[in-house]
């Protein structure tokens, strides 16, 4: 019998907590891993998989392979079948999904014993940065920081009240690509802008206190310069200011649009969904809500 792994898509910064939040939602890529005497059999299924490998540079393997050199032991072969729903280069932990996925498929089927924070130390190693991979791997909303091989975490459970209104577009955009349109150094006012907004945020959704959320999530770091990489993104960016629409985020690196969807923003998500319709993008519109 095949085993299964299910792992949620995850939305990254969350606004102000650049590289250091994030929120797991139920929307899932599933993994199925059995061992075989020898050799390596890849199937991909659904959404965006026809450009995936199936030899051993698919993520997910290099991120198993991870594994069994940590535990020093690996299976003879191995027939895995990754079925996706979470679209590639979006800004919705795909890369993160592939990984925590790998790994922790990986330690099922070899009996690793490798623990969560072993797991996660290995993830944000594989994924550069930890607000993706955590969540992923842990769900909820965890809140992470350190330094390589030495990540800090704190996971709480995504409020039922809190849904995103999540708008995906018809077009790509790398993660490298978006943190290189990002600043060498910003302006102290910024940064000090910045850390209390993330820390609000933070305290807001542990305690389901919405009525500090809209002013909260208002971002200086990272998304003026990432919505400025896409014609319809600064068009939605500027109008949403213009209309004092404030829940409205980029989700993870982009190009992913957000409206969070708590009691006091319900009545105005028609606004962002106008909004999506004045550009020449296609946009999927999903409500989802959190995996916890
Ligand atoms: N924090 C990361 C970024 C998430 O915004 O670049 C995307 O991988």
């Amino acid at each position: 019998a095949m085993m299964r792994v299910r792992v949620p898509a995850t939305m990254a910064n969350i606004g102000p907590g650049f590289d250091c939040m994030g929120m797991a939602l139920n929307l899932y890529n599933e993994l199925e891993v059995e061992e075989l005497e020898s050799g390596l059999i890849i199937e991909n299924i659904g959404r965006d998989s026809e450009g995936l490998p199936t030899d051993e540079t698919h993520l997910v393997v290099r991120s198993m392979q991870r594994v069994f050199e940590a535990v020093g032991r690996k299976p003879g072969g191995i027939h895995l079948r990754v079925t996706t729903a979470i679209p590639v280069s979006r800004g919705l932990g795909s890369s993160a999904a592939c990984i925590v996925g790998g790994l922790v498929a990986a330690n099922e089927l070899i009996r690793g014993n490798l623990n969560r924070q072993e797991l996660l130390e290995l993830a944000v190693e594989l994924e550069g940065h930890p607000d993706n991979v955590a969540p992923a791997l842990l769900g909820g909303i965890v809140v992470s920081a350190g330094e390589a091989g030495d990540t800090s975490y704190i996971r709480f459970p995504v409020p039922a009240e809190l849904q995103t209104l999540t708008a995906i577009p018809n077009i790509e955009l790398s993660t490298s690509a978006a943190r290189q349109a990002l600043p060498k150094e910003v302006p102290y006012a910024d940064a000090v802008h910045n850390v209390g907004r993330a820390a609000l945020l933070v305290a807001a959704l542990m305690q389901e206190n919405y009525t500090v959320v809209e002013k909260a999530l208002d971002d200086r770091l990272h998304q003026p310069y990432r919505s400025r990489l896409l014609p319809s993104l600064d068009h939605i960016y500027q109008q949403s200011r213009t209309k004092g629409l404030k829940a409205l985020i980029i989700s993870g690196a982009g190009p992913t649009l957000a409206y969070l969807l708590m009691p006091q923003t319900r009545d105005s998500q028609q606004i962002f969904l106008d909004l999506l319709a004045e550009t020449p993008e296609e946009w999927e519109v999903l409500t989802l809500s959190g995996d916890n």
